[in-house]
């Protein structure tokens, strides 16, 4: 059994995940209401909720899979990239927790978690398929060729999907975090009803961009181009057409039989359908994780932990964590 701890933003995170891949136990304290009246994560007071919240995250991560602390083999924790005052917060708590019970400690990449969230039960993916990271850090394609390693062929060379959201939702008033708020007015709107860009789509390799279509939407939201429900839905349009286009451009460059899609933007469903649609039409198999597992977890961590190096009893206690991804 692997305790996973994830604090690399603001979601304070742990679960027990078996070997074999059964989550046994899954908490997620959002802290979102926290940073809503800032517009958006403020890190310091990140940090500082990191640290109520992680040890009653972990004591009822350890009750509801119905197991103590002397019954684990290993504790994973996100190591980065992220916020490095919050990332300390989660890493510190567990080297406190394995070096108390003389457990190995598994850092783990939190962007190899997201993928890894495809290898939990009850339908667990087998590598090798192309991955589609869309979060609100890192929008990213990698080809998987097993658990536990990733090649990075393609990324967004400025926001992150999951950023283009959160920016278009406070552009059309929606408040933080914006993107499931930005698919709720969406729902009522007409894609069709403005045209915004979906950059690079055509284009050689496999990076994206997503900066320009916020600026277009700025400059439609104040020439009140269309009612905000329609600008909602067509910008969300050209967010999924950029995602699914260059997704569909590297499987067909990559010759994947597999499309995965991860990270927080994986549970958009105008995104889910569209991904099912192209996949369909490309003659390969789509490969979504469940929504709950899609956001920041740690059921994620304990998962990509088991394909990960394990630190011994007592060599981790210098370990540091990074901001960004070397
Ligand atoms: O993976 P995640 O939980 O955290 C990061 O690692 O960044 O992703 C969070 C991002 C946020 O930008 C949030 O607005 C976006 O995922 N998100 C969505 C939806 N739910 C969350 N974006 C679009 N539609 C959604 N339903
Ligand atoms: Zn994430």
């Amino acid at each position: 059994m692997i305790l996973g701890i994830e604090t690399s933003c603001d979601e304070t995170a742990a679960a027990v995940v078996s070997r074999e891949g059964a989550v046994l136990s899954n908490v997620v304290s959002s802290q979102a209401a926290l940073h809503a009246p800032y517009g958006g994560v403020v890190p310091e007071v990140a940090s500082r909720r990191h640290l109520e919240l992680v040890v009653p995250a972990v004591e009822r991560a350890l009750v509801d899979a119905g197991i103590a602390l002397g019954d684990l083999e290993a504790v994973a924790v996100t190591e980065g990239p992220g916020l490095i005052g919050a990332l300390l917060v989660g890493l510190s708590a567990a080297k406190a927790l394995a070096y108390a019970r003389r457990l190995p400690l598994v850092p783990v990449d939190h962007l190899h978690g997201h993928v890894a969230a495809l290898y939990l039960e009850p339908d667990p993916v087998e590598p090798p398929f192309l991955a589609l990271l869309a979060s609100g850090g890192h929008t990213l394609l990698a080809e998987v060729p097993e658990r536990g390693s990733m090649t990075v062929i393609g990324r967004s060379l400025d926001d992150a999907a999951g950023e283009a959201f959160d920016k278009g939702a406070r552009l059309l008033g929606l408040g933080y975090p914006g993107g499931a708020a930005l698919e709720r007015l969406a729902s009522g709107g007409d894609p069709g009803a403005h045209r915004f860009p979906a950059a690079m789509l055509g284009k050689p390799g496999h990076d994206f961009s997503f900066s320009g279509l916020k600026t277009a939407l700025a400059r439609a939201v104040r020439a009140e181009a269309a009612a905000p429900a329609d600008l909602a839905a067509s910008y969300q349009a050209a967010i999924v057409r950029a995602l699914v286009g260059r997704a569909a451009e590297a499987v067909e460059a990559t010759g994947a039989g597999t499309l995965a899609v991860v990270g927080g933007v994986a549970r958009n469903s105008v995104l889910r359908e569209a991904a099912a649609r192209r996949c369909e039409e490309l003659g390969v198999r789509l490969a979504l994780a469940p929504s709950a597992l899609c956001s920041d977890n740690a059921a994620m961590i304990a998962s990509a932990a088991r394909y990960a190096p394990a630190l011994p009893f007592p060599e981790y206690l210098s370990r540091d964590a990074y901001a960004t991804a070397a």
